[in-house]
C-alpha cells in the first residue's frame, strides 16, 4: 500500500519535577494538530534515535537541577555529546529548537539547556527556532513554551504585499517495493569519452577541457560543423543526499515514487510531470528528473511560507517574495544563482513536503555544447570544448560551488585527463560513458558554396564550432584541389598568449596550409598597461580587431555576398561585436544608425549573420 508522507517532529525532554515533560507532551499535541507526526520522548531514550542521522526537526525541553545539573534523563545524552572526539559536523543535518528551563533564584541558570545549546552549535546543528529561557523564579514556563508552539500555525497573510498562496496541485507517496528503477535504462544514447584534454596553463585564466567523444558505434550521431548536442548530467551525489536527508526521507530513498493530481485541484492545466517517468525511486527522482540547483521562484518561496515554523525566517520569505522585496530577492535569490538547497539551508525551519518540490523545480535540462570537430577529419569522433564554471562565494554558499555538468564532467574525466604540459596521458583508466544526443541546427553551418567568404568570430571557447568549420575545410580543400575556395578569417581573443590561446598549433597549421586566409588574435590581459579598450592602441577584443579591419570585411559581407558568424557569450561580447558591426556598416557606408540597422537586419534575414551564443 502507498503511504501518505507525514513530516515527522521529534520532542526530546529532560524532566527532574515533569513540568519539561508536561511542556513537552503540549508540544507534541500542537504539532499533531499541525498536520505533523510528533514523536515523544525523554533524552535517557535517545538511543533509540540517532540523532546525527535524524530528518525530522527536534525540539529540546531541558530542565537544570541542583547546581546548574541536567536532570537525571538527561545525564547519559548530555555526557555523550560532550565527548571530544565528535566531530564539528557530527551533527551537520540536525535542525533543532531548544527550550531551557532555569530558576534564577538558583546559580547556573539554565545551565543544562546552555550546555546542550553550546554543543549542538559547536557539532554543526541548525537552529529553525529562536532558543527560550523560561524563570521558574518569575513565573511559570508555560508562556515561553506556548510562543514555541505558537510557532507551528501556518501563517495567516501578512500586511505584506504578498499574492495567494497557490493551493497544491499533487499528490506524492512513496512505496516500499523490491525493486524499481535505479539507473537510466535508455543505455543505447550513452557513448565512451575516449580522450580528454586540457587546453589552457596556469591558474589565472578559466579552465578549458576538451572531450573526445567515440560515436562510431552510434551512426544516428553523426553531425555536421556547426551542430550542437545535448549532454546529460545527474544532479551531484552529494546535493542529492542533502536534499533527501533536509526532506527527512533519506530512509525512503530507494521507495517508489506515486504522483497523482489531487483530485479539489483548482489549478487550470495541472498535471502531473512528464518528464517523469512511472517506476522510479525517490533517489533517481531527485538525481535525473528535477533541476535541485534551480534558482527558486517567487512563487516558490511564496509556497515554503506555510512550511516554515519560525516566524523570523517566514517573514523573511514573505519579504522575499512580496513586491516591496523585489530588490532583495535579486540580490540574495537570482543574482547568485542560489539553489533550492541553499535557500532551505538558509530557512532550517523550513520543512516543504516532497510534493511541493515536484511543483515547484523544473525538470533537470541537458546541457548544450558546440561540435568542436569535424566528422571528416575525425571520423567516429566528436569533440566538444568547455570551460570549468566556477560560482564566486555569495551569502549562503562558500566558495567553490562548480558549474552542474561541467564540475561533472571534470570529475569523470579527471583520471583521464592529457595535461598541455606533458605529451601523453600517463596512464589509461577505464573510460566513462556519458549520454549525449545530436541536436541538429540547420543554420549555423559554413557555407555551402565553398566560393563564398566567410568571418568568424569566436574569443573563448566560442572559437569550438569554428574548429569544426576549419578541419572540415581542410578536409574539402584537399578532395577538392581544383576547386576556388572563398576566404576565411578568424578573430580570436582570449586573455594570455601562453595560457588560454586555444588550439594555437592547431589554427596556425590552418593559416600554414591556406585554410585559414587571416587570423586575428587579441590578448585583454596580456601587457595590460599598454592594452586599451580602444582600437587606436594595441586591440583587446576581438570587436578592436574587427574595427581596424572594418573596409575588409563589410566588403567581404556586402560585396561580396560573405558569412558572419559569431560564437560565445551572449551577453557582453555578442552584443559589442553587434554593435561595432554596425558601427562599421554606417562609417564605411557612409549610413546613418537606422539605415546601417536596416542593413544588418538584412544580413540576418538572409542568414549570412548567424549567431551561436549563450549566458
Ligand atoms: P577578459 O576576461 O580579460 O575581460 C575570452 O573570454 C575573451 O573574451 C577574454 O579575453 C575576455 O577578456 C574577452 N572578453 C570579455 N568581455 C568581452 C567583450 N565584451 N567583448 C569581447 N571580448 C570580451
Amino acid at each position: 500500500m502507498p503511504c501518505e508522507v507525514k513530516p515527522r517532529f521529534v520532542v526530546l525532554y529532560g524532566s527532574q519535577k515533569g513540568q519539561a515533560e508536561s511542556l513537552a507532551e503540549g508540544i507534541a499535541e500542537v504539532a499533531e494538530e499541525h498536520g505533523l507526526v510528533a514523536e515523544l520522548s525523554c533524552l535517557s531514550q535517545n538511543e533509540k534515535y540517532n540523532l546525527e542521522k535524524e530528518n525530522a526537526p527536534v525540539v529540546f525541553i531541558v530542565s537544570t537541577t541542583g547546581d546548574g545539573e541536567p536532570p537525571d534523563n538527561a545525564l547519559q545524552f548530555v555526557k555523550r555529546i560532550k565527548k571530544k572526539t565528535l566531530s564539528t559536523d557530527h551533527y551537520k543535518h540536525l535542525r533543532y529548537a531548544l527550550l531551557a528551563l532555569g530558576d534564577t533564584n538558583y546559580a547556573n541558570f539554565c545551565n543544562c539547556g546552555k550546555t546542550i545549546e553550546r554543543r549542538l552549535q559547536e557539532l554543526g546543528a541548525k537552529q529553525f527556532y529562536a532558543t527560550g529561557y523560561a524563570d521558574d523564579g518569575v513565573g511559570p514556563a508555560f508562556p515561553a513554551g506556548t510562543s514555541l508552539t505558537h510557532s507551528l500555525p501556518p501563517l495567516s497573510q501578512s500586511s505584506l504585499n504578498v499574492p495567494a498562496l497557490p493551493s497544491p496541485y499533487l499528490d506524492v507517496s512513496l512505496q516500499e517495493v523490491d525493486t524499481v528503477e535505479q539507473v537510466r535504462n535508455d543505455a543505447a544514447d550513452k557513448v565512451p569519452i575516449s580522450r580528454a584534454v586540457k587546453l589552457t596553463r596556469g591558474d589565472s585564466v578559466k579552465m578549458a577541457l576538451l572531450l573526445e567523444l567515440d560515436i562510431s558505434a552510434h551512426p544516428m550521431m553523426t553531425y555536421h560543423p556547426g551542430d550542437s548536442y545535448d549532454v546529460l548530467c545527474p544532479n551531484r551525489t552529494a546535493e542529492v543526499e542533502d536534499m533527501l536527508h533536509r526532506l527527512g526521507l533519506h530512509d525512503q530513498r530507494n521507495h517508489k515514487v506515486h504522483i497523482s493530481l489531487r483530485k479539489d485541484t483548482k489549478k487550470k492545466g495541472a498535471q502531473v510531470p512528464s518528464y517523469i517517468s512511472h517506476n522510479i525511486s525517490l533517489l533517481y527522482l531527485l538525481t535525473w528528473c528535477l533541476e535541485i540547483r534551480s534558482v527558486p521562484k517567487k512563487a516558490f518561496l511564496r509556497a515554503l511560507v506555510e512550511h516554515t515554523w519560525d516566524g523570523v525566517q517566514r517573514r523573511r520569505l514573505q519579504e522575499l517574495c512580496s513586491k516591496q522585496g523585489a530588490a532583495d530577492y535579486n540580490l540574495y535569490v537570482r543574482d547568485p544563482s542560489l539553489s533550492a538547497m541553499e535557500l532551505l539551508t538558509a530557512f532550517p525551519s523550513c520543512s516543504p513536503p516532497l510534493s511541493l518540490l515536484i511543483e515547484h523545480l523544473p525538470k533537470l535540462q541537458p546541457r548544450p555544447y558546440s561540435a568542436a570537430s569535424s566528422c571528416l577529419r575525425y571520423p567516429g569522433k566528436l569533440h566538444f570544448v568547455f570551460n570549468m564554471v566556477e560560482f564566486p562565494a555569495s551569502p549562503g554558499r562558500p566558495a567553490g560551488r562548480r558549474g552542474l555538468c561541467t564540475g561533472w564532467l571534470f570529475d569523470l574525466i579527471n583520471p583521464v585527463l592529457v595535461f598541455p604540459e606533458k605529451a601523453e596521458s600517463s596512464s589509461s583508466p577505464a573510460l566513462p560513458k556519458i549520454h549525449v544526443s545530436l541536436r541538429p541546427n540547420s543554420s549555423f553551418r559554413p557555407p555551402s558554396d565553398l566560393s563564398a567568404p566567410f568571418i568568424m568570430v569566436g574569443p573563448g571557447t566560442g572559437v569550438a564550432p569554428f574548429i569544426g568549420f576549419l578541419q572540415q575545410r581542410e578536409m574539402e580543400r584537399k578532395a577538392n584541389p581544383e576547386a576556388i575556395f572563398g576566404e576565411t578569417w578568424l578573430f580570436f581573443g582570449c586573455r594570455h598568449r601562453d595560457r588560454d590561446y586555444l588550439f594555437r598549433e592547431e589554427l596556425e597549421g590552418f593559416v600554414s596550409s591556406g585554410t585559414l586566409s587571416q587570423l586575428m588574435v587579441c590578448f585583454s590581459r596580456d601587457d595590460q598597461e599598454e592594452a586599451s579598450t580602444s582600437a587606436a592602441a594595441r586591440p583587446r577584443y576581438v570587436q578592436h580587431n574587427l574595427l581596424l579591419n572594418s573596409q575588409r570585411i563589410t566588403d567581404i559581407l556586402l560585396k561580396q555576398n560573405g558569412y558572419f558568424y559569431v560564437c560565445g557569450d551572449a551577453k557582453n561580447m555578442a552584443k559589442d561585436v553587434n554593435d561595432t558591426l554596425m558601427q562599421m556598416i554606417q562609417t564605411e557606408l557612409q549610413l546613418d544608425q537606422l539605415d546601417a540597422m536596416k542593413r544588418l537586419a538584412v544580413l540576418r534575414e538572409e542568414k549570412r549573420y548567424l549567431q551561436d551564443i549563450w549566458g
